[in-house]
């Protein structure tokens, strides 16, 4: 695992864009999978100034977001669907038929959840997944528990995950309780991995990880310390340097 310590948030952005615009001009179509939540903001602008400013392509460009809530609206903003439309999707030249999102509305669950996995294999797999990591070392949102999904699943929110997330609803009441992720076996996958952490809130989970003895199931992000090109890029709040 390799590390990056930034000096601050803009930087972490700034080298997350650059490792997905390198990733890009290698391979044109490359397979992005993306995250949601604030960590990925920063770089979700940097790449469209990429765009915008200097021609970054992402015609051909196949994207798969990792998570969504179960039961959300697509128009309502706290939708995922929602969320990368606003703040990515919307503002560069992708083609919306080469964008993925698990479906959190679906009537059948399970094999919406089945059809997901074989949609990633079918487009070649995942070369570049992009991550942040919960308070309580989720990934995804693969909560800590006992056991661990393979493969995209419908999952139990955490208690602390509900709670962190309820910054972005009207109250905590209205933050689903369930939600559908790509499972650790589907974001092991991924060819390359590039994790991103920012602020003080994140200390305690980057600091299990960072320790890199153990693999457990009580913190979900230890399994990419078995992955062979995992970037975990912090910067020094989260990685618990105060200036
Ligand atoms: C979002 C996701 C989550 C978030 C994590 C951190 O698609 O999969 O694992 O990356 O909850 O969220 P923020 O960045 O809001 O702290």
């Amino acid at each position: 695992m390799k590390l990056i310590v930034t000096r601050d948030y803009e930087s972490l952005s700034k080298a997350a864009a650059e490792m997905v615009r390198k990733e890009i001009e290698k391979k044109k179509d490359t397979v992005l999978g993306l995250a949601t939540g604030s960590t990925p903001i920063g770089m979700y602008n940097e790449l469209i100034r990429m765009h915008r400013e200097e021609g970054l392509d992402f015609s051909r460009v196949v994207t798969f977001n990792l998570d969504e809530y179960v039961g959300i609206g697509y128009d309502d903003p706290n939708s995922y669907h929602y969320y990368m439309n606003a703040n990515f999707f919307d503002h560069i030249n992708i083609n919306k038929n080469n964008v993925h999102i698990p479906d959190g509305n679906s009537e059948n669950m399970e094999e919406s959840c089945r059809l997901y996995d074989e949609l990633i294999e079918k487009k070649g797999g995942i070369d570049l997944q992009i991550l942040g990591i919960g308070a309580n070392g989720h990934i995804g949102f693969n909560e800590p528990g006992e056991e661990l999904y393979v493969g995209t699943c419908v999952v139990n929110l955490d208690e602390r995950t509900i709670k962190d997330n309820s910054r972005f609803f009207k109250s905590i009441d209205d933050v689903p309780t369930k939600a559908i992720t790509m499972g650790i076996g589907s974001i092991m996958k991924a060819r390359k991995i590039i994790l991103l952490a920012s602020g003080k809130n994140k200390r305690e989970a980057i600091k299990r990880l960072v320790e890199g003895k153990k693999v457990t199931t009580r913190l979900p992000a230890s399994f990419l310390l078995l992955h062979p090109d995992v970037t975990v890029i912090v910067d020094e709040e989260a990685y618990g340097i105060s200036r």
